[in-house]
C-alpha cells in the first residue's frame, strides 16, 4: 500500500521545554517511510464545560477536525501523581463529546511518555490504555515506551539522545502503521 499514513502526535504538557513534545519532535524526525506524523499542541483548549459541548470554542473544532484527519494517533504523556496531566485529560474529554459525536471511536492510537522519576510514566500510561477503552480506540500494546530519566535521555536543545529510545519509538510507529493498514484492510 502506498498510502501515507497520517498520525497526529497529542503531547501532554504545554510546558515550553516539555519533554513529551521533545519526544514527538523525535518521532516526527524517526518516522518511517510511509508514515507522516503531525503534533498538535494542546495550548488554547479551555478547561471542559458541559454546558458548551454542542458549540465548543473554535481551538476544541479545530481538535476535532485533526483527530478526524488523522489515520491514527501518538500521545506522549507526562505523569502527573501517577496519572496523565490535567491538559491532556481535558482535552480526551472535550473530543469526546457530545455524546455521539466523539473524534476519537474506533481511532488506532499508540503512547509513549517520558518523566524525570524512574519508571518513565508507565502509572501514567496505563490510566491512559483505560481513558482508550471507554473512547473504543484499538490500541497498540507493544513496544511500550517509557522515557525514564528524561533529563538524561535528552541534551541542552531538547534533542533525543538515548539510542534505546529512538529505536523503541521507530518500532512503535511500525507497529502502529501495520495497526493501521490491518484494520483498513478490515473495514
Ligand atoms: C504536578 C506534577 C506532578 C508530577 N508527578 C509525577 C509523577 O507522579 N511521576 C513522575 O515520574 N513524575 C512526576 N512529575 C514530574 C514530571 O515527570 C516532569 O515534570 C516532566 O518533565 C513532565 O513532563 P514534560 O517535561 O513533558 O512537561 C510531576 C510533575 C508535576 C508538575
Amino acid at each position: 500500500m502506498s498510502e501515507i499514513i497520517k498520525i497526529l502526535g497529542i503531547p501532554g504538557s504545554l510546558r515550553k521545554a516539555s519533554f513529551n513534545r521533545a519526544a514527538l519532535r523525535a518521532a516526527e524526525q524517526l518516522a518511517p517511510s510511509g508514515v507522516a506524523l503531525e503534533t498538535f499542541d494542546l495550548e488554547g483548549i479551555p478547561p471542559f464545560n458541559q454546558d458548551h459541548e454542542k458549540a465548543p470554542p473554535e481551538r476544541v473544532k479545530e481538535f476535532k477536525t485533526r483527530i478526524r484527519a488523522a489515520d491514527a494517533i501518538l500521545f506522549a504523556t507526562p505523569e502527573y501523581n501517577y496519572s496523565v496531566s490535567g491538559v491532556l485529560k481535558n482535552a480526551i474529554d472535550w473530543a469526546s463529546r457530545p455524546y455521539g459525536d466523539s473524534a476519537w471511536q474506533g481511532k488506532p492510537a499508540a503512547m509513549m511518555g517520558a518523566s524525570v522519576g524512574t519508571l518513565g510514566t508507565a502509572r501514567a500510561q496505563y490510566h491512559l490504555r483505560q481513558i482508550l477503552v471507554t473512547l473504543d480506540m484499538p490500541t497498540v500494546n507493544q513496544p511500550e515506551v517509557l522515557i525514564a530519566q528524561a533529563s538524561e535521555r535528552f541534551d541542552e536543545h531538547g534533542e533525543l539522545t538515548d539510542e534505546g529510545s529512538k529505536q523503541r519509538i521507530v518500532k512503535l510507529l511500525q507497529v502502529l502503521a501495520d495497526l493501521v493498514r490491518h484494520l483498513k484492510s478490515c473495514s
